[in-house]
């Protein structure tokens, strides 16, 4: 399963609509990044210098439970840091709690701007698309599965709404917004997963990687999620200016950042970020074991709300926006009726609801209501309706 042939990896590439599939032979290209440096080691081999020995030794001499009580009250970006942890932790997080100097908070502003005005869009893309092609991401998939989280993916989905949640904020990146805290929390959480999943028998046995989590993860996985819904937002014609878009890429290389990609591979531009997802993501997509659990879980937690369609519509749904080779790897069971449905009514859905044409589908109110119900899915903050904290992990998934 694990070798996806060219001609397939070229013909999904066509599915998901990607451009420039034919990769070129070198797969991480220092130039166009956020700071052009000159091509370092490949992020393949990059994880987190400065955070990955800290969660090592917080691990090892078991202060994580107390950092995890500390810092459950550290969520906005003025809030002073967690008090009563290891000086050496608190050094760190004084270290890492800043934006990068290049931030730009007139380009951070507008994005916000943006994601409140697109956010019903956007959460539909990130959870049905991003979340669901996050399932066909053997790393991402198998290490979800096996560290601790994996074992409650309703309580991990909610955590990671957290995400996209503050990052939508309209003051997300602001003294009083979350999205710093909640994104160098993530960091850490990582740096433990990077020290906990070598220790996992089941996790040993199926990965291709002696650490999990490298810069290079990190960066497929933006691709699933920023570069993926900017070129869906594009494809369905909904109108996204070029200030929107550059804001838009410019937040997601802020979070990149402080997740603790280094810069100069960080793409620079939408193009770069096309081209490297193309020869990234779209040729390494795969089903796994793990995977189909994760997204039969995933889509079970989704149903659990009142979207207003059914299954059958659910199923197609993430079929239209991710392809029917990854439904077939999902098995994603086929509603034909549905899938006709959705292939004429959503363009005019979009257009109606767009203002660039005066009919109103009779199928209005069915998509309304599913994507308003996707999008409080995430302002709830998951189907409980509650914050869920993100906790650093201390162990793995037993079995
Ligand atoms: C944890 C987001 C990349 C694997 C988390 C959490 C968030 C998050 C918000 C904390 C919530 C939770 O515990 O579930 C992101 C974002 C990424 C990214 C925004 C990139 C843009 C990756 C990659 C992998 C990965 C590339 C693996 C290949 C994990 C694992 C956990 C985690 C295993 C811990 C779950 C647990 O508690 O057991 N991530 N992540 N993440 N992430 Fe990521």
């Amino acid at each position: 399963m694990e070798n996806l042939s060219r001609r397939k990896a070229l013909s999904l590439g066509v599915a998901l609509g990607l451009a420039g599939v034919a990769a070129p032979a070198r797969a991480w290209a220092s130039t166009g990044s956020v700071t052009a440096a000159a091509a370092g080691t490949g992020p393949e081999w990059i994880w987190d210098s400065t955070a990955d020995p800290l969660m090592a030794s917080m691990l090892d001499n078991g202060h994580v439970p107390a950092i995890n009580t500390a810092w459950a009250s550290w969520v906005n970006n003025n809030d002073p840091l967690p008090s009563g942890v290891p000086a050496e932790f608190a050094a760190y997080l004084r270290q890492v709690n800043v934006l990068p100097t290049w931030a730009d908070p007139v380009k951070l502003a507008r994005a916000a701007d943006f994601n409140r005005r697109r956010d019903t869009y956007l959460f539909m893309l990130y959870g049905l698309g991003s979340g669901i092609m996050s399932t066909v991401i053997p790393r991402e998939a198998r290490s979800v599965y096996w560290s601790a989280g994996g074992a409650n993916m309703q309580d991990r989905a909610a955590k990671t709404f957290t995400f996209g949640y503050d990052l939508s904020q309209l003051g997300a990146f602001e003294p009083t917004g979350q999205f710093v805290v909640t994104a160098n929390k993530t960091r850490v959480v990582h740096a433990a997963v990077r020290h906990l999943l070598p220790q996992s028998p089941h996790w040993k046995a199926v990965t291709d990687e002696t650490t999990p989590i490298s810069a290079a993860d990190i960066l497929v996985t933006f691709h699933s999620l920023g570069t993926y819904v900017h070129r869906k937002l594009l494809d369905w014609k909904i109108p996204f200016p070029a200030a929107d878009q550059e804001a838009f890429l410019h937040s997601w290389q802020v979070a990149v950042h402080l997740l603790g990609v280094p810069d100069e591979h960080i793409p620079q531009t939408w193009a770069a970020a096309e081209q490297q997802s193309a020869q990234v993501l779209t040729p390494i997509l795969t089903p796994t074991t793990e995977g189909i659990e994760l997204a039969q879980d995933l889509l079970g937690l989704t149903a659990q709300i009142d979207l207003g369609v059914t299954r059958g519509f659910l199923n197609e749904f993430v079929r239209y926006v991710l392809s029917d080779q990854v439904g077939d790897w999902l098995g994603l069971t086929r509603d034909y009726a549905s899938a006709a449905l959705i292939r004429t009514a959503w363009p005019a859905y979009i257009l109606f609801r767009e203002g660039l044409s005066p009919i109103m589908p009779g199928t209005f109110y069915v998509f309304d209501q599913f994507i308003r119900a996707l999008a409080m899915l995430f302002l709830n903050k998951g189907a409980s309706g509650t914050t869920t904290p993100i906790t650093i992990p201390t162990a793995n998934r037993a079995a």
